[in-house]
């Protein structure tokens, strides 16, 4: 194998602390997506929209990476070919780990300003009043992608897929597009394909291989295998 691409979702954080969307108790099972994950829903109330990042990002700086971040770095740093991580998850728990990784939902850690395109670190807690530090204009957001607007690097992980041998979905429910799409794309270019979930998804018709369990045990298990 000599380029792995692997997508990450909610779920490989999960035993960080950090809730998924759709399990049990999930954040879409608390929060109306459609008022807190929406430009729509930004241009209505964009104060309870920062709330909600901002506990997010509050959770997120305090969670820690676990095994399963830990063993994707280890795969990243040792493994002979190629391996590219795309992650839809906004926190930094793969990068904290040590992996290098293709946030394609934005990260929480992020600001930009939807005026003029600057981006910069987010601080702890960001407010609708916010001038951006660049035009001045009170038009500053998380650099976070929303539903209906275009994930980010779809380009280049378009270009990954088609030239993967081994692709692995891990921690994703495969409810959500174009991320739920890759492992039909990586099919089509000829790639082995992997589902590391705690349960079978609903899409896990689509893949060659199930690997089934918490994401702490099944991953490094895994790349163990891998650099076997
Ligand atoms: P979901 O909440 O939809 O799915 C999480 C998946 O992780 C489920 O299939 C769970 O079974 C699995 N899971 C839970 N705990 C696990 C564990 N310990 N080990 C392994 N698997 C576990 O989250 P995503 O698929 O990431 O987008 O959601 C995709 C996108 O929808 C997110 O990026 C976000 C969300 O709305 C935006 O906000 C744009």
């Amino acid at each position: 194998m000599d380029k792995i691409v692997i997508l990450t979702g909610a779920g490989i954080s999960a035993e960080s602390g950090l809730g998924t969307f759709r399990d049990e108790g999930g954040v879409w099972t608390k929060y109306d997506l459609s008022e807190v994950a929406t430009p729509e829903g930004f241009a209505r109330d964009p104060a309870k929209v920062h709330d909600f990042y901002n506990a997010r990002r509050k959770n997120a700086v305090g969670a820690s990476p676990n095994a399963a971040h830990v063993a994707i770095a280890r795969l990243q740093a040792k493994y002979a070919g190629e391996v590219i991580l795309v992650t839809q998850n906004v926190d930094s728990l793969h990068e904290a780990a040590g992996a290098e990784a293709i946030h394609m939902h934005g990260r929480l850690d992020r600001a930009i300003c939807a005026a003029c395109n600057a981006r910069w670190d987010a601080p702890p807690e960001m407010f609708a009043t916010d001038a951006c530090r660049v035009c001045g204009k009170t038009a500053t957001r998380p650099d976070i992608v929303w539903f209906g607007e275009v994930p980010k690097a779809l380009h280049v992980i378009g270009d990954h897929l088609e030239s993967a041998d081994l692709f692995a979905a891990i921690g994703t429910s495969g409810q959500v597009y174009p991320a739920a799409g890759f492992v039909a794309e990586a099919k089509r270019a000829g790639a082995r394909t992997v589902e590391i979930n705690l349960e079978r998804s609903d899409v896990a018709s689509l893949f060659d291989e199930h690997r089934i369990g918490p994401a702490s045990e099944t991953v490094p298990a895994w790349v163990d295998m891998l650099l076997r």
